[in-house]
């Protein structure tokens, strides 16, 4: 029996859904696609938390679109679902669909991204921060290069999406007030590898084979993958020629850490959903509001961690 008012009415929620809390939840989720090995392993880690909860998932893959997403959550809806997790791919264009979701009573929880619309309209969101992520970033790389000049290259995330806003955001904040340091090329490499490669490879050209760059920062560890090939490719040095920080803590950037191909690194959890579901299930049980945003941890990464011993703790976590 799906939780009758999400909004407010606590006691009646928690009466209502007593007398339910043994029946298996429906939990449909609706998953941007898997475009970076982050991705992957939060899709992995939600089938996994959804499995050892006795949770029925419903899982839908939007293929990088939107409107697949909003088809994917109105089907939800239509199913009856308990509660809705979005992980979003852009942050505009969700009221709609957020609206119906609320008038049929359906909590969302958005994962990871976030998006802009009123706040009543899902339950929580849990996430980190993301401009904080950017502001580390930025923050090891003017430390890294201290008073000398440094030209930077940026690859950015999916455009309009909350990871690409807000790390762009946060990185320029923190080198902000530091003249030597400058962002002279920034494009989307829409977080996969093969177009952090395809954009770094269009840096390297347009900046005298790579020579007039300093340091690359890539909004995701993906497109810095695929960026160190293209640098090699180009025969510099990724890791010492070109300095690379980015953010995610897969394991393959902690590889490239090892072999001194990249320095440093900003870690999110893939693991959304646990978060997700605790809020859910205590919402479910006895109408416990959730905080509105549930932030996890951003830790710095850099080759002095061990990143080789990093990599074999998370090599089988589904990345
Ligand atoms: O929203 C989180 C971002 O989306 C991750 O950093 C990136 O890898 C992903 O695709």
């Amino acid at each position: 029996m799906r939780n009758k008012s999400w909004i407010g009415l606590g006691v009646l929620v928690a009466t209502t859904l007593s007398a339910s809390a043994a029946i298996a939840q429906t939990i449909g989720f609706s998953q941007i696609g898997s475009e970076s090995g982050w991705r992957a392993a939060e899709t992995t880690i939600t089938h996994n938390q959804a499995e050892q909860r006795g949770i029925n998932l419903k899982f839908a893959d939007a293929q990088q679109k939107q409107e697949n997403q909003i088809k994917a959550i109105r089907s939800f809806i239509a199913q009856g679902v308990d509660a809705i997790l979005l992980a979003p791919v852009v942050a505009t264009g969700w009221d709609s669909v957020l609206k119906e979701a609320k008038e049929s009573e359906i909590p969302v929880v958005l994962l990871d991204r976030m998006v802009d619309a009123p706040k009543d309209l899902y339950l929580t969101a849990v996430g980190s921060n993301l401009v904080h992520e950017g502001r580390v970033a930025g923050q090891w790389l003017v430390d890294k290069v201290g008073g000398k000049s440094c030209n930077i290259v940026e690859l950015q995330g999916t455009t309009g999406s909350s990871p690409a806003i807000d790390r762009k955001k946060g990185f320029g904040e923190a080198i902000a007030g530091h003249d030597n340091l400058k962002i002279i090329r920034s494009q989307t490499g829409d977080f996969t590898r093969t177009k952090g490669k395809e954009v770094m490879e269009s840096f390297l050209k347009a900046e005298n084979g790579g020579a007039n760059i300093c340091a690359l920062y890539a909004h995701n560890d993906d497109m810095a993958v695929g960026a160190i090939q293209a640098i090699k490719e180009a025969g510099l040095k990724p890791g010492k020629d070109i300095l690379i920080v980015s953010i995610d803590a897969v394991p393959d950037i902690f590889k490239a850490m090892a072999a001194g191909e990249a320095n440093a690194t900003v870690e999110l959890t893939p693991n959304m959903a646990g978060p997700a579901f605790d809020a859910l299930d205590a919402y479910r049980k006895n109408g416990t509001m959730p905080a509105k945003f549930i932030q996890t941890e951003s830790k710095l990464y850099t080759q002095d961690d061990d990143p080789m011993a990093v990599y074999e703790v998370k090599k089988d976590l589904g990345y």
